[in-house]
């Protein structure tokens, strides 16, 4: 099939690579003339496990083509993903602005039938709404069809997750568009829930919303974890072994970040709000996510006394592993609060560092963890990165002032590392 993909984000640039892969013939486009210069070279500008290579294949087989003109790139395409930003306005509620602005594009450019598809999170309703958007800035009387096709891909396990997922959902109103997404979904050979758009646009909110109050859920148990002497990855197994909980997303930690669930948890309670319904569940998810950061940087404040002029060395600045994407990573919030309390922070991260450099002041960003460590009045790992899993303790206490890891992802064996000298700190962990 010809396939145009207008966006080429995370989830706009592993969506059309895959559907490439599968064989389709795939332009993305996006406004940025720099990010489209690189990637018809082959120069991915994100990482992600997999992708470049993906993206070098299809560019030389010529199955992937990359273009900043909506006009080209939907030209032949019978199908039209729209997976551009929906970022945050300050009240939370998503702002459609670019995703606007394609559909008067599409709408402008349409010479024959297009099958539009929502790709990017949005509010319930915008199905309805770029409907009529396309509409009203037809040129000509051509007939289209509108779609929403949610994303679950997951930052670092991507294409993995497009290749292999659990459920597609697709939304539609017609036997068309039915016809068309699950005729191109058809090589996954996975389940495809068919829906109206509204159900699919509610689908990937009340997913997303329901993995963040898994993960804030844990969190406030590991509170209680620390409080009673239990242990809170106990707790978690014991709970996860129940087919109905299930045992993923049940890992405390330092909370969820990332450019997803932050954002769109918040973007739900706003729609819900101008629904006339106040999800106060999720608003106390968002808070419990807020308040484990000052958790956090209470249990290092109670162990270095006062963080004046305290040395902390980081590891770990993505919000997650596998990807050097900083954006509402919980790492960011950590370091600034520790910044404004006086600390000096060194850190370290295998990937995420260049992109950290734009948006952290006044750090020293180190070449490995044993430099970020050196010299250091405690340790804390923020992001659980493979490579930290196996380090090098020993060399560790000798090279940190006081011997003190703060381990915010519980990726540690509390007592080896009590029987190392660590004085060691984990979430809701008591051992
Ligand atoms: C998420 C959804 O999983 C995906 O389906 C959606 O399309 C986009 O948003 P992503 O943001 O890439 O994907 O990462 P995910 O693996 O879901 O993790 C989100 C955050 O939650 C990370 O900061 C992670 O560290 C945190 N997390 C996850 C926990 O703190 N504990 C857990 O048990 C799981």
């Amino acid at each position: 099939m010809n396939i145009c993909v207008i966006g080429t984000g995370y989830v706009g640039l592993v969506t059309g690579t895959c559907f490439a892969e599968l064989g389709n013939k795939v332009v993305c486009v996006d406004i940025d003339k720099s990010k489209i210069n690189s990637l018809k070279k082959g120069k991915v500008t994100i990482y992600e496990p997999g992708l470049k290579e993906l993206v070098k294949r299809n560019l030389r087989q010529k199955r992937l083509l990359f273009t900043t003109s909506i006009k080209a790139g939907m030209k032949n395409a019978q199908i039209i993903f729209i997976a551009v930003g929906t970022p945050p306005k300050p009240s939370g509620e998503a702002d459609l602005t670019y995703v606007e602005n394609v559909c008067c594009q599409i709408a402008n450019n349409m010479t024959s039938y297009k099958l539009i598809v929502e790709k990017s999170t949005v509010p319930i309703e915008t199905g309805e709404w770029v409907e009529q958007i396309i509409k009203q800035n037809l040129k000509r009387k051509v007939s289209f069809d509108v779609a929403s096709n949610p994303e679950f891909l997951s930052e670092g396990s991507a294409i993995d997750d497009f290749m292999h997922p659990d459920r597609i959902v697709i939304g539609v109103e017609t036997k068309k568009a039915k016809g068309l997404l699950a005729e191109l979904y058809r090589p996954l050979r996975a389940p495809i829930i068919v829906t109206n758009i509204k159900s699919a646009e509610i689908i990937k909110h009340a997913s997303n919303s329901f993995l963040a109050t898994k993960i804030s859920f844990i969190n406030a148990i590991s509170n209680i974890c620390e409080k009673t002497g239990a242990d809170v990855i106990e707790v978690a197994r014991g709970m996860g072994m129940d087919k109905r909980i299930g045992k993923a997303f049940l890992n405390a930690g330092a909370g969820f970040g990332g450019f997803c669930f932050p954002k769109d948890l918040l973007a739900f309670v706003h729609i819900c709000e101008k629904l006339g319904y106040d999800f106060g569940l999720l608003r106390e998810v968002d808070r419990i996510n807020t308040e484990q950061k000052a958790v956090i940087i209470g249990k290092i404040k109670q162990n270095l006394q006062d963080l004046d002029k305290k040395v902390v060395g980081v590891l770990g600045l993505s919000f997650k592993p596998n990807t050097d994407d900083i954006r509402y990573a919980p790492a960011i919030d950590i370091i600034r609060i520790l910044q404004s309390e006086g600390a000096k922070i060194k850190a370290y991260d295998p990937k995420a560092m260049k992109r950290a450099k734009k948006e952290l002041k006044g750090i020293q960003f180190c070449k490995s963890p044993y430099a970020a460590a050196e010299k250091s009045d405690c340790l804390i790992l923020i992001t659980e990165w493979n490579e930290f899993k196996e380090l090098d303790f020993t060399r560790i206490k000798k090279l940190l002032n006081k011997p003190f890891i703060m381990d915010c992802r519980n990726i540690y064996d509390p007592k080896k590392m009590k029987r190392l000298g660590f004085k060691y700190i984990g979430i809701g962990r008591n051992k």
